[in-house]
């Protein structure tokens, strides 16, 4: 089926890849061009980005990108303006900016849990703060944000900021969704279980092990039920459900993707 956003000017912020490979917000946008949208692709890394859009303009489809770091507010404000003035308008917004930190209540530093909650939920509360507007001028549209199952149950790990900040990011779209119900506007969060992401050996392996990716890897596929985690596309296929007028009647919800991980009790 191809067209299922076809006419729409999709915002992804987070659309690069922090490693070779297929993150999340790479995969959406990539998703997203092939069903028919324009794509807006934003990163705090403009060559993350820049391939993106190649991969989706090798493809036929329309992208343009933009740099900016989506935990200070000037910069979601002219990359909205920037996204406005290029598109017309924007129909959805992809949030998919964030990241876990290592540690628990007593020994993770302040800093640190501020730098994380920014990253995980004030970036979402930017985007939004300045993208609902113009979307609420053009008839409304759909905003997906990208939380995690760590923001409904604890994942083994400590990584208290990132549990606190995709908990909150939750609360926050159901909060949003409600005040603009009545304008068009629809506000949804998927919750990723692991995924297997570039993010996993680039940065995973690191914070939570001895930097043994292939192990992190196996590690992560045995925690999950089927045995193997799912990957950016499972990501892109639940956002695009919730970005498109299949989903009209859906809002303020979440769609966990997580391959039953969830449902275990062991
Ligand atoms: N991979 C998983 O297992 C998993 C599981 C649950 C949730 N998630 C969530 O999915 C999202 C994406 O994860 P991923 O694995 O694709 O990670 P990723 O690091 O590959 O992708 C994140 C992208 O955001 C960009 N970015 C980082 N900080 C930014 C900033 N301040 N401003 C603008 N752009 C910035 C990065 O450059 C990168 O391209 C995150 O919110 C993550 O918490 C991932």
């Amino acid at each position: 089926m191809v067209g299922r956003l076809a006419g729409k000017v999709a915002l992804v912020v987070g659309a690069g890849s922090i490693g070779p490979g297929w993150g999340n917000g790479k995969a959406c946008a990539v998703l997203f061009a092939r069903e028919g949208a324009k794509i807006f692709a934003v990163d705090i890394n403009l060559d993350a980005a820049e391939e993106t859009k190649s991969i989706i303009e090798a493809e036929g489809g329309v992208c343009s990108t933009y740099q900016a770091d989506v935990v200070k507010s000037l910069d979601v404000a002219d990359m909205v303006s920037a996204c406005v003035a290029e598109y017309g308008g924007i129909d959805v917004l992809h949030n998919n900016v964030g990241g876990s930190a290592p540690g628990g209540v007593v020994d993770m530093s302040e800093e640190v849990w501020d730098g994380n909650i920014n990253l995980n939920l004030k970036s979402a509360f930017l985007c939004c703060k300045y993208a609902v507007p113009p979307m609420l001028s053009g008839g409304g549209g759909a905003i997906v944000n990208i939380s995690s199952v760590a923001g409904m149950r604890y994942m083994g790990r400590d990584m208290i900021a990132y549990h606190a900040a995709k908990g909150g990011l939750i609360e926050l779209s159901r909060a949003i969704a409600l005040k603009y119900a009545a304008q068009g506007l629809r506000v949804n969060t998927v919750c990723p279980g692991l995924m297997n992401t570039p993010m996993v050996t680039s940065r995973i392996a690191f914070q939570y092990g001895d930097g043994d990716g292939e192990k992190m890897v196996a590690d992560r596929n045995a925690m999950c039920p089927s045995g193997k985690m799912g990957d950016a596309w499972d990501v892109a296929y639940a956002s695009l459900y919730l970005a498109s007028d299949e989903a009209r009647y859906v809002n303020g919800t979440e769609l966990v993707v997580d391959g039953g991980l969830t449902a275990k009790c062991i």
